[in-house]
């Protein structure tokens, strides 16, 4: 599913969905669990997310890429790797990443977080598993977008002969991973958040977040908050 917006047209009441947001959200939960924080509650709203800080959770908050006023943590994988958040609950909301986890959750039977950095750990355990999977790339306020698009192809490549690739979206994004997979970095260069991202001065998570196999974490939504898969 190229972006939530398409959500509708899936059924996922057999489905393990695989939200995907590599810049930078599901980049990020897979750091902060790697890291040692005890959980994450993904929420659609800053509102939602202001509730949970409120309660003692560390929160936080991003729109349009920046960090929003009033919270401790920003947007940045890199903000993930601080021991002061080992054993920490941690609540977040961003533009795309989070809602398209509130938009899955009422009809997945399990929602995973998937990025580049955790591919290996999380094709791993979708051999392990019994569902179909559906990838839901976040994209950018309904757009679909090249980063997230990459993502779905590379895990499409990856589990190719163990489920049948059902959807065109699929061929097309394993084709485009195909043909990105040699430099993923120079291939998203001129896509729309590399832009914007680099407008902000956001440089060194592009390239952080395009890395592939660095955790071995498997996030997975129990209860309300992504945790890391036994
Ligand atoms: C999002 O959820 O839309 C993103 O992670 C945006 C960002 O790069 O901060």
């Amino acid at each position: 599913c190229l972006t939530p917006d398409l959500l509708h047209l899936h059924k996922l009441e057999n489905s393990i969905v695989v939200v995907a947001d590599i810049f930078r959200a599901t980049s990020c939960m897979v750091t902060g669990l790697a890291y040692g924080i005890q959980s994450i509650t993904p929420v659609a709203t800053v509102e939602e997310c202001k509730v949970l800080q409120d309660k003692g959770y560390i929160a936080a908050a991003e729109r349009n890429a920046q960090k929003v006023e009033g919270f401790e943590l920003d947007n940045s994988p890199f903000s993930y790797m601080d021991e002061r958040l080992i054993g920490a609950k941690v609540a977040m909301t961003t533009t795309n990443g989070t809602l398209s986890i509130a938009k899955a959750r009422p009809s997945a039977v399990k929602i995973m977080v998937g990025a580049f950095l955790n591919l290996g750990a999380l094709v791993n355990q979708l051999r392990s598993e019994q569902y179909d999977v559906l990838v839901l790339c976040a994209g950018w306020k309904g757009r679909p977008n090249l980063e997230d698009t990459l993502f779905a192809g590379a895990l499409a490549e990856a589990l190719q002969d163990e489920f049948m690739l059902m959807e065109d979206s699929v061929l097309m994004a394993q084709r485009l991973y195909q043909q990105g997979k040699d430099n993923l970095l120079s291939f998203v260069a001129n896509s729309s958040h590399v832009r914007r991202l680099q407008r902000l001065g956001i440089q060194k998570d592009i390239a952080f977040s395009l890395q592939t196999d660095l955790y071995d974490v498997v996030p997975v939504l129990r209860g309300g908050a992504l945790v890391s898969i036994d």
